[in-house]
């Protein structure tokens, strides 16, 4: 988002003029930013046979997984029903992966018969696999590292304690399972964390689970999960990619070197491809003064946008109402629901007055898809602006959507 002309747009659309067509509160995702990134990783990792696959849980809109598959990148879900969208969406069963947590045994079932790569997390799922599919259908192992990294310890999963992953000290086992079943065990994953600013904590990974791979003989991916950071405000450290690729790259091929056969490298990105593609606009409800300090109420909230108030998280804002105004009065930005979901607090932005609009930044991951219909409120719509192109890829939902499945029983 700039300013051009004396107002805020992306890709050269007004934001406020989006705004007053769609309404809001309006999620609206830059298609050429989501473009810009998944291009940005694989020139980061252009020495070897690298495939992304989006995790789509950040952002699950049918239309952005379409987007992801123009671009050439494959996916990642994390139940049937996101492998169900997937499909819709027209990746190849070949393109998805199924990374399950602790799931029941029939969705494993459903992923197979999907033909659909499944990628399993404990030992007990692993020998009902082995009983069911033998040697018949390849298969994923998720390790956990025991490697700490992540931006909170909510986010975090590759640790010790994390409920995340076969526990890498659980090689034996693995090794015994796999040779009772004859299993055709294709490829090893790992998910460290989530907001991971250090590349360090990605090589030290790297060592783990390369030393832990050699003990596997017919492997072709290596599956390193996500958790890149991006930045949240000007100046933000993030992971630096091109470093990162650099040293992976050069890890990976020793490795390969090592195993005696190139294997396919595999990253999950969520955050790092769409997070920064994404705005939230709300409309200002009130201006309330308090003793201490002046609140913005906005016409959206936890319900819409989650991130703030479960991990702390800072999401940038900007009043897009004055876009010539100098930046010089502190606000606290809040929502509009029943709980304190403060959006952002002590933020400089432009004086604002009860109407304006104000934009929320990197919204574009885990925002839509961790949305409620806490107080009876509903969605917002969803907006992809591609190529310059504006299209509406979610109606915002009525009252039919919160009513859809209840039922007003006689007494
Ligand atoms: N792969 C696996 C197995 C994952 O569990 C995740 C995220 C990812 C990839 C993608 O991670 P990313 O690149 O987006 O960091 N709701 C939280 C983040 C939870 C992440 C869950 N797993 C947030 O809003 O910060």
């Amino acid at each position: 988002m700039t300013v051009e002309n004396g107002q805020f747009v992306i890709q050269n659309q007004s934001v406020l003029a989006l705004c007053e067509e769609f309404g809001t509160p309006l999620y609206v995702y830059d298609g050429d930013k989501i473009e810009e990134k998944a291009n940005a990783l694989k020139d980061a990792f252009k020495g070897v046979k690298m495939k992304i696959k989006y995790a789509c849980k950040a952002n699950t809109n049918i239309s952005i997984l379409k987007l992801m598959h123009t671009l050439g990148v494959d996916i990642d879900v994390v139940s049937p029903q996101e492998m169900a969208v997937a499909l819709k969406a027209g990746f190849n069963p070949s393109q998805i992966t199924y990374t399950s947590s602790g799931v029941s045994f029939d969705e494993i079932e459903v992923s197979i018969n999907n033909d659909v790569l499944a990628n399993i997390d404990n030992l007990p799922t692993l020998i009902k696999f082995g009983e069911k599919y033998g040697n018949s259908v390849p298969v994923l192992i998720r390790i956990r590292p025991n490697v700490e990294g992540g931006g909170n310890l909510k986010i975090s999963t590759g640790h010790k304690e994390s409920k995340f992953g076969i526990a890498i000290e659980y090689k034996e086992q693995i090794l015994e399972i796999a040779k009772k079943y004859n299993l055709n065990i294709v490829g090893i994953h790992q998910h460290t964390g989530s907001d991971i600013k250090d590349g360090k904590t990605f090589v030290e990974v790297a060592r783990v689970i390369f030393d832990f791979a050699m003990s596997f003989p017919d492997l072709k991916y290596i599956d390193f999960g996500g958790g890149f950071k991006v930045a949240y405000k000007d100046g933000d450290s993030v992971t630096d990619m091109v470093d990162l690729g650099e040293k992976i790259s050069a890890s990976f091929q020793d490795f390969c070197k090592k195993y005696g056969r190139e294997l396919e490298l595999w990253f999950e990105p969520g955050k790092f491809l769409v997070s920064e593609s994404g705005f939230l606009f709300g409309n200002v409800n009130v201006v309330k003064e308090n003793p201490t300090k002046t609140l913005l109420g906005l016409n959206t909230g936890l319900n819409h946008l989650i991130r703030p108030m479960m991990y702390d998280a800072f999401h940038d804002v900007v009043n897009v109402s004055k876009p010539n105004a100098a930046v010089n009065e502190v606000y606290d930005v809040v929502g509009y629901i029943c709980e304190t979901d403060d959006i952002a607090k002590n933020r400089e932005l432009a004086k604002t007055d009860e109407g304006d609009i104000i934009c929320i930044k990197n919204a574009g991951a885990y925002g839509f898809t961790m949305a409620s219909n806490y107080n009876g409120r509903f969605k917002p719509a969803e907006i992809l602006i591609y190529k310059n192109k504006v299209h509406l890829i979610r109606k915002r939902e009525t009252l039919v959507d919160i009513l859809a499945n209840q039922i007003l029983v006689e007494l």
